[in-house]
C-alpha cells in the first residue's frame, strides 16, 4: 500500500473528464489512501456529489455556505485535514482562478486557503490548452510551485487531436505518490535552481518548490522567485525537412528529444518558453508554446518572429543545403536531367543571423554543436564563427548513439574554456543547462553586460 494512511483531498472541476475522477478515488484507496472530495457546480454537471460520496466512503463537499458542512468540517479545515490537493480535472476555468487569487466557491476557497502541495491535472480542448491565457496561469501556478501532470496529447472530442486530455487515473496517482514522498523536501526552501526536474514529454511531471510563507525574500522582497521566473526563452530543436519535390526531402536523425527537454527544463523553471520545431515524433513538452516549421528558412522566420527573448537556444539540426530547384511536381524516374545530379544551395545561417544581430540580440545566444570528429576543436572554430555565448557539443557518430538515443555526452565550450559533462540523460543536460543558463543571465545583470 504506497499510500497507506495518506489523506488526499481530491477537487473535481466542471470537465467532460470529470468522469475520470470517480476511478481516480478508487485507485488512491487502492493505494490506501483515503479520500474526500469537493466538487464545483460545474463538476455536478457531469458527476453527483452521491457517486463521489459512495466511491470515497466519506461525505463529499459542494458548497461554502453549507450552515451544516461549515459546522461539521469548515472550508479552512478542509483545507489543512490532509496531506495534500489533488485537483482533477483540473479545468481551464478552475487554473484561470487559482492563478488569480480568486476564491469564490468552495474549491477556490479551499486551494486558496491551503498550505499543502497542491497537484494539478488539467484535461480541456486542445485550443483551450493552448490559448495563451491558459500558458500564463500555468506558468504563474507553476511559479507558485503548483504540481502538474499532463495534460496528455491524443484524440480529443470534438474530432480534435492534441495535448488536453486527463492524464490516465494510474498517472495521476503516481505523480501523487511522487508529491508525497518528496513532501519533507518540497516544503523546505531550497537554493536557486538546485532541485529543478525537467518534464520530458506532455504528460511529464513538473515539480517544482512551493513558495511557502516564511520561504527566503529576493532583494525585492517578494517570495524567491524560479530562477528563470519572468524570462523569454527561444528553443530550437528536431531536424529540418527540405523538399526536393511535393514528396521527397532531405532530413537528419535528429529526434529532437534534447530540444524538447530543454525547453520543458527552461519551463519548470518558470520561463515563458517559446519552441520553434522541426517535424518530430515525440510530444509536444507541457507548459511551452510550439511554433511547427519543415524547413531551415521556416524556421529562420519562426525565430525572428518570436523574438525578443533573453535566451536563445538553437538545439535544432538545421539542413545546411537544401535543393536549389524544387520541383512543383513529383520527379519521374526517368527525369534524366534532374536524376542525374541534385543541385545544393547553402541554408540561412540561423545560429549566426541571430547571434550577430545588431539590434535585440538575446542576451544569451547557444548553440549545439553536433560532430562526428574533433568535436572540442569543431565547436571552439563555431563558437569563434557565429559569435555565439556557448556552443555545447555533442559527438554524434554513430557509434555515440546520441543521434535519435536518450542520453548525450556534451561539452560546454565557452570563450573561457571548456567544460565536459559525464554521459547523462537528455533530461539532466537539460537541467544542468537550463541552471547554467540561468546563473550566466544573472552574472551578466550583476556586471551590466
Ligand atoms: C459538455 C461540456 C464539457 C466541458 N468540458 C470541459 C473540459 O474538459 N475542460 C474545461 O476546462 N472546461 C470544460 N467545459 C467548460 C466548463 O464546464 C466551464 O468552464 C465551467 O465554468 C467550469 O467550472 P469549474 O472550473 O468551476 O468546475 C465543458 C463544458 C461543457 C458544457
Amino acid at each position: 500500500m504506497t499510500l497507506a494512511d495518506r489523506r488526499i483531498l481530491l477537487v473535481i472541476g466542471g470537465g467532460i473528464a470529470a468522469y475520470k475522477s470517480l476511478d481516480l478515488i478508487r485507485r488512491l484507496r487502492e493505494r490506501g489512501a483515503s479520500v474526500r472530495c469537493v466538487l464545483t457546480a460545474g463538476a455536478q454537471r457531469f458527476v453527483t456529489p452521491l457517486a463521489a460520496s459512495a466511491l470515497s466512503g466519506q461525505r463529499s463537499h459542494t458548497d461554502l455556505f453549507d450552515r451544516e458542512d461549515e459546522a461539521e468540517i469548515g472550508h479552512i479545515r478542509l483545507a489543512r485535514d490532509a496531506d495534500m490537493v489533488v485537483v482533477a480535472p483540473a479545468t481551464a476555468n478552475l487554473m484561470a482562478r487559482m492563478a488569480s487569487g480568486a476564491a469564490d466557491d468552495l474549491a477556490s476557497t479551499v486551494l486558496l486557503a491551503t498550505t499543502l502541495p497542491i497537484l494539478l491535472a488539467p484535461a480541456m480542448n486542445v485550443r483551450m490548452w493552448q490559448h495563451p491565457a491558459t500558458q500564463r496561469n500555468l506558468a504563474r501556478l507553476l511559479a507558485d510551485g503548483v504540481h502538474v501532470v499532463g495534460p496528455n496529447d491524443g484524440a480529443m472530442a470534438e474530432a480534435e487531436h492534441g495535448p488536453g486530455r486527463l492524464a490516465e487515473p494510474a498517472e495521476i496517482a503516481d505523480a501523487v505518490e511522487r508529491v508525497l514522498s518528496q513532501n519533507g523536501v518540497m516544503l523546505r526552501s531550497e537554493p536557486r535552481g538546485s532541485r529543478l526536474e525537467a518534464p520530458s514529454a506532455v504528460g511529464a511531471f513538473f515539480e517544482t518548490p512551493r513558495a511557502q510563507p516564511g520561504a527566503p525574500q529576493d532583494d525585492a522582497g517578494g517570495l524567491t522567485a524560479l530562477p528563470l521566473a519572468g524570462r523569454r526563452m527561444l528553443v530550437t530543436s528536431g531536424p529540418t525537412h527540405e523538399p526536393i519535390d511535393p514528396v521527397r526531402y532531405i532530413a537528419n536523425r535528429s529526434s529532437g528529444r534534447q530540444g524538447h527537454a530543454i525547453a520543458a527544463a527552461a519551463a519548470a523553471a518558470g520561463a515563458a518558453v517559446t519552441l520553434v520545431s522541426g517535424p518530430v515524433a515525440i510530444p509536444d513538452p507541457p507548459g511551452v508554446t510550439v511554433v511547427r516549421v519543415e524547413s531551415a528558412r521556416e524556421m529562420l522566420a519562426a525565430v525572428q518572429a518570436t523574438l525578443p527573448a533573453e535566451i536563445a537556444i538553437f538545439a535544432a539540426a538545421v539542413a545546411d543545403w537544401r535543393a536549389a530547384n524544387e520541383a512543383g511536381q513529383k520527379i519521374k524516374k526517368d527525369d534524366k536531367r534532374r536524376s542525374r545530379g541534385l543541385q545544393l544551395i547553402e541554408n540561412p545561417d540561423i545560429l549566426a543571423t541571430i547571434a550577430h544581430r545588431k539590434e535585440g540580440r538575446p542576451a544569451l545566444v547557444v548553440g549545439f554543436a553536433a560532430e562526428t570528429e574533433n568535436v572540442v576543436e569543431h565547436a571552439r572554430a563555431k563558437l569563434a564563427r557565429k559569435g555565439c555565448d556557448l556552443i555545447v557539443a555533442n559527438d554524434v557518430a554513430p557509434e555515440s548513439g546520441v543521434m535519435g538515443g536518450t542520453r548525450n555526452s556534451v561539452h560546454l565550450v565557452t570563450p573561457d574554456g571548456v567544460e565536459t559533462w559525464p554521459t547523462l540523460d537528455k533530461e539532466e543536460v537539460a537541467r544542468r543547462l537550463v541552471a547554467r543558463l540561468a546563473d550566466m543571465l544573472d552574472a551578466q545583470r550583476r556586471t551590466g553586460g
